[in-house]
């Protein structure tokens, strides 16, 4: 455990390859640039925050997401928060028209956020309103994190030499999405808006410069200059790497839970092993990210 400033403020890293509970910080509240500085280096150390027993109005989420940098609006207009289009609602909850109050399947197959973009999210807060419960009342719907980083780390040499400078092709419309899943298929400007897009196998984080694979199956469809077929085949390898056991922290919510983490090192998958009238709401905020390299 690391003691920040004057017994109040700990970071405890999780006893998983990514992530650090924080205490003693009240996100409600306006942070000084001293404790918003120590959040940040930790999100870049950890990967992945989590603070418990938290209460934010969106206004307040919003608020701290902002100060660690520009936040982005969704594309998927209809799950946005009327009053506050920053924030993304996550729900399985039907509004009264019948259709769900938040989009109902976010991130229920392996990835990174919106890598497909040239400039992929830094990543995003996620803030537990409503969790589900089984009859025991043990929480549902819990959501894994692999360490990219971690998983990097352990390859050989001789591997991570090959993927030196290649570069995985992401495909939008080849992003994997759960077998029952309701979303509409992207339309024909959708699909124009989302060409290929190649980004190194494996990137460098931004500020701390410690590397991580960059790459999953279920959306990248190759690796540039290699046969279609070599290329998937590594893909599948690196990405049944990526999500062994021993990379992956999985988080049991609570309601007031919050969660950031660091696209640039992980994955993540969101279980859905819940369904109505076990009802699951979460608010997300996302942050804007640089350009991989
Ligand atoms: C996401 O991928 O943003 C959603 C994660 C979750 O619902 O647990």
């Amino acid at each position: 455990m690391i003691q920040v400033s004057e017994n109040t403020i700990t970071i405890t890293p999780l006893n998983a390859p990514i992530g650090a509970e924080i205490t003693g910080v009240d996100l409600s509240q306006e942070q000084s640039p001293k404790v918003m500085k120590m959040i940040d280096d930790a999100y870049n150390k950890y990967n992945l925050l989590l603070f418990r027993n938290q209460q934010l109005t969106p206004d307040q989420h919003i608020r701290f997401g902002a100060s660690l940098g520009p936040l982005e609006i969704h594309v998927l207009k209809r799950y946005l928060l009327q009053s506050h289009p920053e924030i993304l609602l996550i729900s399985n909850i039907l509004r009264e028209d019948g259709d769900f109050l938040g989009l109902p399947d976010a991130g229920q197959t392996w990835h990174t956020d919106t890598s497909y973009r040239q400039k992929p999210s830094r990543g995003s807060i996620l803030y537990a309103l409503e969790i589900p419960r089984d009859e025991n009342q043990q929480a549902l719907g819990d959501t894994l994190f692999a360490s990219t980083a971690a998983a990097y780390d352990d390859l050989t040499k001789e591997l991570k030499d090959f993927l030196h400078g290649k570069k995985a092709i992401h495909r939008y419309s080849q992003r994997k999405r759960p077998v029952d899943s309701k979303r509409e298929k992207l339309t024909k400007e959708q699909l124009q808006e989302t060409p290929d897009i190649a980004h190194p196998a494996v990137r460098t984080h931004p500020h701390t410069g410690r590397k991580a694979l960059y790459l999953f199956e279920g959306e990248c469809v190759g690796i540039e200059g290699m046969p279609e077929e070599e290329g998937a085949k590594l893909i599948s390898y690196l990405t049944q790497h990526i999500i062994r056991p021993k990379y992956i922290y999985r988080h049991k919510w609570n309601e007031g839970d919050v969660i950031m983490w660091d696209n640039a090192a992980s994955l993540h998958l969101a279980v859905c092993d819940y369904k109505l009238p076990q009802r699951r709401l979460l608010h997300r905020v996302t942050i804007e990210g640089g350009v991989p390299f």
